[in-house]
């Protein structure tokens, strides 16, 4: 090591600090706006430049204040506190781009007192293309997230859920019952009946409405990829997995519900981790023997018949007995055929609204055809037969013969299948109108009436109270 005598050190001293003046002094120069702030991040010094380009009338106005104040966006805090510098960083301030660097100031012990920042906007032009290529991708990634949130929503609620009969009214009590609880729901119901519809509406209405709605549909995903599906994976877990690994549904789920539909067609071995997470709310990702844990509340739904699944084996039984919670029973649409014109009134006008053309009415006959058939494809059959009867139709009326076309059956069936009136309530009707019209000729003379229809006096009485009517 070379001797160092104390008039080299002088010298290097004073060079030291003339380097530092000059860089600072540099910067300063290449930079529109340089500031500094304490180890509070209140600010100590700013440029009149940047002062200015902040809307402020002076450097001094902004002397003391927390950064904040001034640049609300601005970063400082985090150098101060970290004690790390954020070199060549986007700061976005209203509409404008500013590249920013920030460095913390520390003391002869190493301690952060504050920090510098210096900030580029009149020169960005070189710049510019980066810049405005990261605010494109900005708004791209803002606009996917919102989306992506959009779509985990709950889509349907249960207004959706069209009709008053007593088999509709009564799905939907225990359907709003079940979304105050947080026990597993197990939706069965024919294709078709609005078990999708109603895993939407029971999350939507129930406390965890604000977190995610993740569907998964069991017999869509090959059996290999099941897995990965529900529990993620590690990158590289399996052959031709993602690279980067993925996030499972139980994960993109954790807080809110996970819909598993038709979970009747998992495969026995998936249905043993199923069990276990349900049991544990934990699993294992793909690859990994790091336990993740989620709080995940289960809709699940089918549409085959799950009981006997188990008793041939095919489903485990622990499984239904763990999903077999709170079990609601979606009705078919034959058992609920009151419903009809307001479920054609809904999807009609729903079909108008898609093509923006006025809404079609149905005729009585068309929707006595309609309550004749026997829905096996249920709603959403009834939904295909509608829009194709409105595609093949001009008529602002669809009749039954349109409806008939497009089920390829006869429009006579209507007149077969319009519901008949029980014997009692049709006579009922007629002695009424009866003794309508005469005490309307005896102009409300009771004995008079009873001579016009050649009955007794008394024998009218009876009638009239028991037909509920009055005397007048
Ligand atoms: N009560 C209802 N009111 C209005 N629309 C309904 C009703 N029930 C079902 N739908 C509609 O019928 C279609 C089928 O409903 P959904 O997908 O919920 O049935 P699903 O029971 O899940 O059938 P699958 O078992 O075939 O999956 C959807 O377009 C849905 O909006
Ligand atoms: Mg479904």
């Amino acid at each position: 090591m070379p001797d160092l005598t104390p008039d080299f050190e002088k010298d290097a001293d004073s060079l030291r600090r003339r380097a530092m003046q000059s860089a600072f002094e540099l910067m300063e120069s290449l930079c529109e706006g340089t500031l500094v702030v304490d180890r509070d991040v209140r600010i100590v010094w700013i440029n009149e430049k940047y002062a200015h380009k902040l809307g402020l009338a002076s450097a001094e106005e902004a002397l003391g204040r927390p950064v904040e104040e001034v640049i609300p966006t601005s970063q400082m805090r985090e150098v101060v506190n970290s004690g790390r510098p954020i070199l060549l960083d986007i700061m976005q301030l209203g509409n404008e781009s500013f590249v920013v660097t920030r460095i913390p100031l520390k003391d002869e012990a190493g301690q952060v007192i504050g920090a510098i920042g210096f900030a580029l906007y009149d020169r960005l032009h070189y710049l510019k293309p980066l810049v405005s290529k990261f605010a494109r991708l900005e708004t791209a990634l803002a606009s996917a997230e919102k989306k992506l949130a959009e779509e985990r929503r709950a889509k349907y609620s249960f207004s959706c859920f069209v009709g008053a009969s007593p088999a509709a009214t009564e799905v939907k009590r225990q359907a709003r019952r079940a979304a105050q609880l947080d026990a597993t729901v197990l939706l069965l119901g024919e294709t078709g009946t609005g078990k999708e519809l109603l895993a939407h509406a029971i999350h939507g209405a129930s406390p965890r409405a604000g977190k995610p709605f993740i569907g998964v549909n069991v017999a869509a995903i090959p059996e290999t990829l099941l897995e990965a599906e529900f529990f993620g994976a590690v990158p590289g877990a399996y052959t031709g997995a993602d690279k980067r690994g993925r996030e499972g549904k139980f994960k993109l789920a954790d807080g809110g519900t996970l819909f598993l539909d038709e979970i009747g067609d998992m495969s026995l071995a998936l249905q043993a981790k199923l069990l276990r997470v349900l049991q544990e709310q934990e699993f294992e990702p793909l690859g990994s023997d790091k336990v993740v844990k989620v709080d995940v509340r289960i809709i699940a739904a089918t549409s085959i018949d799950l009981q006997k699944r188990v008793a041939e084996g095919c489903f485990r039984s622990d499984l239904y007995y763990r999903l077999n919670v709170l079990t609601i029973a979606v009705p078919p649409l034959r058992e609920r055929l009151a419903d009809m014109e307001a479920l054609c009134e809904h999807i009609l006008e729903s079909i108008s609204q898609r093509n923006g053309t006025p809404p079609r009415e149905i005729t009585p006959r068309a929707l006595d055809l309609l309550r004749g058939q026997d829905w096996p494809g249920n709603i959403r059959e009834l939904r295909n037969v509608l829009e194709r009867a409105v595609m093949l139709s001009d008529s602002p009326r669809l009749t039954a013969e349109d409806i008939a076309a497009v089920m390829g059956i006869a429009p006579t069936v209507a007149i077969a299948q319009r519901p008949v009136r029980r014997y009692e309530e049709a006579v009922a009707e007629l002695e009424r109108q009866l003794l309508r019209e005469a005490l309307q000729a005896a102009a409300g003379k009771v004995p008079e009436a009873a001579r016009l229809l050649g009955i007794g006096r008394a024998t009218f009485y009876k009638k009239l109270a028991a037909l509920g009517m009055s005397g007048k």
